[in-house]
């Protein structure tokens, strides 16, 4: 097929293009590198470096029609949301609608997004059931679920197939890429730089849960399983309407288990300090991930936390100033 990703200069979007790219696929990038890497686009695909509210350039990439159009490009911090909501409604829902005038103009038959399990919120009931509400607790869930809605409706009106991929926690690295953010928010990257860098920047937020150890339990995904999934989502995706998938393990860790996983793996002490619970972190969240499995046939390969922190591990130590190294 060929395909465009969008964000394939980042952390997911250049994983699964890479993958892409190996299966054979013909692969094209845009990404504006607001938070990607040029160092991460993979060789053998063409990378367009620019916005998607550059709609000349849009209008220059769509010149040839695209098989498919995989969509990660966003703006992804829950802080920042909070306090800047109208960037993220700008980059977000502003960019997804000039892209996905594109496609209904005739630009793809396929549109697979990277959505996530913010659009949930707090759970009333895990694992989260595609089934569940939909209330998201921040901007940026709240973008993710515009976006969602405005591609349903697209891909009901004009006839192309739309898969929204709800990732729960994204992690781990797959050969030469990996987790590059700043500020960098998510745990294990956070622990993992805070071990080799030998600084106390980590800290565990809460141990006062109701859950066995007292911290918070996350559903951990490998970077290179959501690749895979994004493959398989695009050979499935062929009836036009809108399809909303769960991708995760169906298997929560608590950060207290992530912590003695890394100790393991990196065989030096690890003893966080702890501090007050953040407000909005739910105590569980997990996916149930039967759907995609059924439909797509899905079958996460990497994401036991053992080899999870050993791939994230290997990148970390071979780059600790990330794409820098
Ligand atoms: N990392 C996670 O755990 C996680 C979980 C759920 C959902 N997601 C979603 O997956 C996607 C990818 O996440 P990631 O962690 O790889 O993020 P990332 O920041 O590494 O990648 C996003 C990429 O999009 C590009 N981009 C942003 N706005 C753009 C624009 N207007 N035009 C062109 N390019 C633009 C950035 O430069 C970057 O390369 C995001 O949409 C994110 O919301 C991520």
């Amino acid at each position: 097929m060929r395909v465009l990703v969008t964000g394939g200069a980042g952390y997911i979007g250049s994983t699964t293009a890479a993958v892409l790219r190996d299966q054979g696929h013909e692969v094209e990038i845009i990404d504006d590198l607001s938070t990607g890497h040029r160092r991460a686009v993979p060789d053998g695909t063409t990378f367009h470096e620019g916005s998607l509210h550059d709609r000349q350039l849009l209008d220059a990439v769509f010149a040839r029609p695209f098989d498919a159009v995989v969509h990660f490009a966003a703006h992804s911090l829950v802080g920042e949301s909070v306090d800047r909501p109208l960037k993220y409604w700008r980059n977000n829902v502003g960019g997804t609608l000039t892209l996905l005038e594109r496609v209904a103009w005739g630009g793809a038959k396929r549109f697979v997004f990277s959505s996530t399990a913010a659009v949930y919120g707090e759970p009333d009931e895990v694992p989260i059931t595609e089934e569940a509400a939909l209330r998201p607790v921040n901007p940026y869930g709240k973008t993710k679920l515009a976006m969602e809605s405005a591609m349903a409706d697209a891909a009901t009106a004009t006839g192309f197939a739309a898969v929204a991929l709800r990732y729960f926690n994204a992690a781990g690295a797959w050969k030469r890429r990996g987790e590059d953010h700043e500020p960098e928010t998510h745990l294990i990257p956070r622990l993992l730089r805070s071990i080799l860098l030998r600084e106390e920047t980590f800290a565990v937020f809460g141990d006062d849960y109701p859950t066995p150890d007292g911290t918070c339990i996350r559903d951990y995904i490998h970077v290179r399983d959501l690749a895979e999934a994004h493959a398989l989502a695009l050979a499935w995706a062929s009836e036009p309407g809108f399809t909303a998938l769960n991708l995760g393990t169906g298997t929560g860790h608590s950060v207290r288990e992530i912590v003695a996983t890394a100790a393991e793996v990196t065989g030096r002490d690890v003893d966080p300090p702890v501090q007050p619970r953040r407000p909005g972190d739910p105590a569980r969240l997990v996916a149930a991930n039967d759907r995609a499995r059924e439909l797509l046939g899905w079958q996460p390969e990497r994401s036991d936390v053992g080899t999870l922190l050993a791939d994230a591990w290997a990148w970390h130590r071979d780059h600790p100033r990330g794409y820098a190294d």
